[in-house]
């Protein structure tokens, strides 16, 4: 198994061997083609969290990086740069003073908010003539809300045998949960409530609440609803068309 021997077997390659050869040389291939990715920690997160995007296979002895946002590589995008020489970091316009990147070229975002979502630009400058490099993007999918909700519709006064019909909404991601309560007491899960036929009875203060899983926030809103007998004029025929007050 000397080393000697190497020149005799080479003349008893087959194609075969030559093969397994071109096999073995493309599976020790170096890692240094490896492309840069860039992964975020945690891929998605809610406002108020930090986020690492952490830079993977990145060339080794490189004078320096910068961060841009979004995939637009000009000065109004530029976050903050880092140079390795000099070990100095140089923040942008697009710096808002939660970032830090690190000699790895890995940036953390700190408290993020709902408008750092979407994608970021690592330009990486290589030794030699080369000016530009090697660039790479991720997105960041924020979980948010749930904003105050609003009820639709808001007039609060009823006559007494319309229908209550109370719709709820609220930006969230993921969407919110939602229940209603009245005078404090829980009434029913969903966005939507719905009471036909009211009477004087179901004046109440209605309350809408919403809950997001994800975020573990809650909020509620809620109106007065304030039902009325029904007018003389309308005894007659309850299937008649009321007017709905909307003050
Ligand atoms: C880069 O540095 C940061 C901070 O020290 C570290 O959390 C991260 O794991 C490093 N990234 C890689 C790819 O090693
Ligand atoms: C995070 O940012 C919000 C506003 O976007 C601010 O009110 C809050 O104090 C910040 N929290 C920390 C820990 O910096
Ligand atoms: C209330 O809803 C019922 C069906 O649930 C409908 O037949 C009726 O016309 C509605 N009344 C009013 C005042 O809109
Ligand atoms: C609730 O009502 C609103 C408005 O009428 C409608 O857009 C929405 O789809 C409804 N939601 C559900 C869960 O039924």
């Amino acid at each position: 198994m000397g080393p000697l021997s190497a020149p005799l077997c080479t003349q008893r390659i087959t194609w075969k061997g030559l093969l397994l050869t071109a096999s073995l040389l493309n599976f020790w291939n170096p890692p240094t083609t490896a492309q840069v990715m860039i992964e975020a920690q945690p891929p998605k997160i809610s406002e108020g969290k930090d986020v690492l995007l952490l830079v993977h296979n990145l060339p080794q002895n490189l004078p320096g990086y910068m961060w841009y946002k979004g995939k637009m590589k000009d000065l109004y995008h530029y976050i903050i740069s880092y140079v390795a020489d000099s070990q100095i970091i140089i923040p942008g316009p697009a710096y808002t003073g939660r970032e830090i990147v690190y000699s790895n070229a890995s940036l953390l975002i700190k408290n993020v908010t709902r408008e750092d979502a979407g994608s970021y630009n690592l330009h990486i400058i290589k030794r030699g003539d080369e000016t530009t490099g090697v660039t790479g993007h991720f997105t960041i999918t924020l979980y948010h809300g749930p904003d105050l909700p609003r009820i639709y519709p808001s007039f609060t006064y009823y006559r007494s045998g319309e229908n209550l019909s109370l719709s709820c909404s609220s930006d969230s991601n993921p969407p919110a949960e939602y229940s209603w309560t009245i005078n404090g007491k829980f009434l029913l899960s969903g966005q939507n409530l719905s009471i036909p036929q009211i009477t004087t009875k179901h004046s109440g203060l209605y309350a809408c609440y919403v809950r997001n899983s994800a975020t573990g926030k809650e909020i509620s809103r809620s109106m007065t609803v304030k039902v009325s007998g029904p007018c003389h004029g309308d005894l007659a025929g309850s299937h008649s068309r009321l007017p709905q007050q909307r003050r």
